[in-house]
């Protein structure tokens, strides 16, 4: 149904973009065939690294009037293979649109290209003493235009919400060539219906990001950190929603079972406190005034009290609070170093999460499977890692995906969602009609035409 990229085509893809930046050596078509998604690999014929929404409008028009797959890609950090080209075609690499425009301090706003890395931009507005949140694991090298395809979330998202929260506008490319403006720099908006909240979370499905407006808060004076440490993963989980009934939202509520705490020691070389029991919670919490913050942590340890914690211990100076985010933001990768691995991203109401853990832990053992379960239970999202570890191949085969299936449709019944800031790209897509019913599905189907009459931006992801 698409074809290929011919000689032709390559010569137009260099008139549009520079010779040096349209590349199909054997080298950046392997660097670009895969993300950190589980094993997978799907080469793109071509890499085209645009400057311009312009540049990017001619690629589409060029690519819609001659049937080719064009697959954005960010930092290629993604977890559910939403920057595969599974269907081959033109890989559109945005690391030169790295620019951040403009950062807006009367009206706490910024203007950036979405070649922009996470940290990058968190740091140049933390100079100014502004807070852009979103804080996903891979921070260090993920893209913001990935962050919007993704609607990426991490461990800040349960005090202060998830990128989609801090994007008031965008200018995006439609497939067939068009530049759009959606949003725009104003906090209350309800011209015309919300294509920016519908362009976010659309996994570079509708179209490809070429600007970003966001909102910024003013950045925190201060942190505390406590760690909690418990004998059994249920008195974990149990404790966070009692927090919350406190008055208190904390900035980060992290939950750790065992085996994710030892994976990133491991890793890393490095000691986690309490690395020895079975689980822990490890609580931030921020605000401008010292004494507020100890009365939190004082509520907190007692909440934390009433289950049975093995320990606490207070994080106080700065290195150490470091240390311990460095570690937790390396588990995903130590965990997934263990053995071949698929990895799933679970997310239910927060009361809900002892009946999910335990759920996982059931159908882990009735499979014969490995679990690890870590994630942001402040928010209910546990990230369900399942390795394939000493099990044989065939075993493997035959039970993983029932396993998957039975987890979701658990996942379902607590009133939750099979992905909370992964996506479901390619990786998820058998899995999506345990969640969402054939009517929205159909809808969804019909969005993805109305922008994208040819299916030709980011195919075989989804549905
Ligand atoms: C994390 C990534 C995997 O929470 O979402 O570490
Ligand atoms: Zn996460």
């Amino acid at each position: 149904m698409y074809n290929k990229i011919t000689p032709q085509i390559l010569d137009e893809l260099k008139q549009i973009s520079g010779a040096e930046n349209v590349l199909y050596d054997d080298e950046s078509i392997k660097l670009h065939s895969e993300d950190e998604t589980e094993d997978l690999s799907f080469p793109p014929e071509v890499v085209v690294k645009p400057s311009s929404a312009e540049e990017i409008s001619k690629i589409l028009r060029l690519a819609n009037d001659h049937m080719i797959p064009v697959t954005p890609r960010g930092g290629g950090t993604g977890l559910s293979g939403g920057a595969l080209a599974v269907h081959g075609g033109i890989c559109l690499s945005m690391v030169r649109m790295n620019r951040i425009i403009e950062i807006d301090e009367k009206n706490f706003q910024a203007v950036v290209q979405p070649g922009v890395i996470t940290q990058v931009f968190q740091e140049e507005v933390e100079k100014l003493g502004l807070f852009y949140p979103p804080d996903p694991a891979s921070r260090g090298s993920c893209h913001l235009g990935g962050n919007l395809a993704e609607c990426s979330g991490g461990p800040r998202a349960v005090k202060y919400g998830v990128t989609k929260d801090y994007v008031l506008g965008i200018e995006a490319v439609l497939p067939t060539g068009e530049i759009i403006n959606a949003g725009g720099r104003v906090l209350k908006n309800v011209t015309g219906y919300n294509l920016t909240q519908l362009i976010i979370g659309s996994e570079g499905t509708l179209a490809v990001i070429t600007k970003i407006i966001f909102r910024l808060i003013p950045l925190p004076a201060h942190k505390k950190v406590i760690l909690a440490a418990f004998g059994s993963l249920e008195n974990a989980t149990d404790a966070v929603a009692k927090i919350f009934q406190k008055g208190i939202t904390p900035s980060a509520i992290e939950f750790m079972e065992q085996a994710a705490v030892k994976a990133a020691e491991e890793r890393q070389g490095k000691k986690f406190p309490n690395s020895e029991a079975e689980a822990q919670l490890f609580i931030e919490v921020d605000g401008n005034y010292p004494e507020q913050l100890d009365r939190d942590i004082e509520q907190i340890a007692g909440v934390v009290e009433e289950f049975n914690p093995l320990d606490m211990v207070l994080a106080e100076d700065e290195q150490k609070v470091q240390d311990v985010w460095t570690l937790r933001r390396g588990i995903g990768e130590a965990v997934k170093s263990i053995s071949p691995y698929k990895e799933e991203d679970t997310v239910v109401p927060r009361a809900n999460m002892t009946k999910l853990v335990r759920g996982v832990k059931e159908i882990s053992a009735k499979y014969g499977i490995t679990t690890i379960c870590y994630g942001h239970s402040g928010d209910g999202n546990i990230h369900v890692n399942i390795l394939k570890d000493k099990l044989d191949d065939v075993t493997w085969e035959k039970n993983i995906d029932a396993a998957i299936k039975e987890i979701f449709e658990l996942t379902v019944t607590l009133d939750g969602m099979i992905s909370g800031e992964h996506g479901i790209g390619y990786s998820q897509k058998a899995y999506l009609p345990i969640a969402i019913k054939e009517a929205e599905l159909e809808l969804m189907r019909k969005i993805k035409k109305t922008f994208d009459p040819k299916y030709i931006l980011n195919p075989g992801k989804i549905f």
